[in-house]
């Protein structure tokens, strides 16, 4: 059990990938709190998964785009559980149209659930963390914000600030024995997703040379070996996790 004692905390963990990420680590011993914004009963059955699995869960309601509730979530759970091992940054949020039809509100709302998010509970855990003298942050972000894509300039950019974010973070906390990587997810059929066209679908299918669409266990097992003690000397990573679609 390589998460034996440990506490994490998944930001929107009700369903998709972040489900995914949940019950890995407390499959592998971590406490999991599994955060959500508004999907109170996805988020039970994640909890009721771990939990009749063998494993410890808690659900936790805060929308972390909000810089207070962002705050109230991470110290809730440091003061509950007397210390925070490892943050999954791993809510997301989509408005995809092309520049010349977005609305400032498709940006704001996409900048503040994808980047900003991830600043608020970083900042809440890093105070806990530098405490500690050890920390794993795990930011997800996405291969879309390495490659850009036409109709996605807002989550381009949100998740290529996340890679910046990640790396300069990196620096800052090395010293800390605190580790900041980032996971950069492929195609995953999840709600995210499910709003593209077929035609969509198939192209990127089709540009992946492993020939598949991903699962948020291919993702989950990813962030688990970032956040394991067998990663402590990897930081300021993005590692793609993409069937090879987008090579670096
Ligand atoms: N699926 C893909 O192909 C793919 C590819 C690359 C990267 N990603 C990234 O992977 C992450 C998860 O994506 P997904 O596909 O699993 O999406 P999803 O199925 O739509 O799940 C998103 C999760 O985030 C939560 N969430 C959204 N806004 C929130 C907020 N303000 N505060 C707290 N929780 C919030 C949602 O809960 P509520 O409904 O309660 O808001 C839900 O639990 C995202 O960061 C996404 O950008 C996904």
């Amino acid at each position: 059990m390589r998460f034996e004692g440990k506490i994490a905390i998944v930001t929107g963990a009700s369903r998709g990938i972040g489900r995914g990420i949940a019950i890995r680590l407390a499959r592998e011993g971590a406490k999991v709190i599994v955060n959500h914004r508004a999907s109170k009963e996805q988020a039970e059955e994640v909890v009721r998964t771990i939990r009749e699995a063998g494993g410890e869960a808690y659900e936790m309601q805060a929308d972390v785009s909000d810089f207070q509730q962002a705050q109230q979530l991470i110290n809730g759970v440091k003061k509950q559980f007397g210390r925070i091992d490892i943050l999954v940054n791993n809510a997301g949020t989509t408005r995809d149209t092309l520049l010349l039809l977005m609305k400032e509100e498709d940006w704001d709302l996409v900048i503040k659930t994808n980047l900003k998010s991830t600043f608020n509970c970083s900042k809440a855990a890093v105070r806990w963390m530098v405490k500690q003298r050890y920390g794993r942050i795990i930011n997800i972000t996405s291969v879309i914000g390495l490659s850009g894509q036409a109709g996605q300039t807002n989550y381009a950019a949100s998740k290529a600030g996340i890679i910046g974010f990640t790396k300069s973070l990196a620096k800052e906390l090395g010293s800390r024995n605190i580790t900041v990587n980032a996971v950069a997810p492929g195609f995953v059929p999840t709600a995210l997703t499910e709003v593209l066209s077929d035609e969509i679908k198939q192209a990127i299918l089709e540009s992946t040379p492993l020939g598949r669409f991903g699962t948020p266990e291919d993702i989950a097992a990813a962030v688990a070996f970032l956040a394991s003690d067998e990663a402590g000397f990897i930081t300021g990573q993005v590692l793609s996790v993409d069937g090879g679609a987008v090579m670096q």
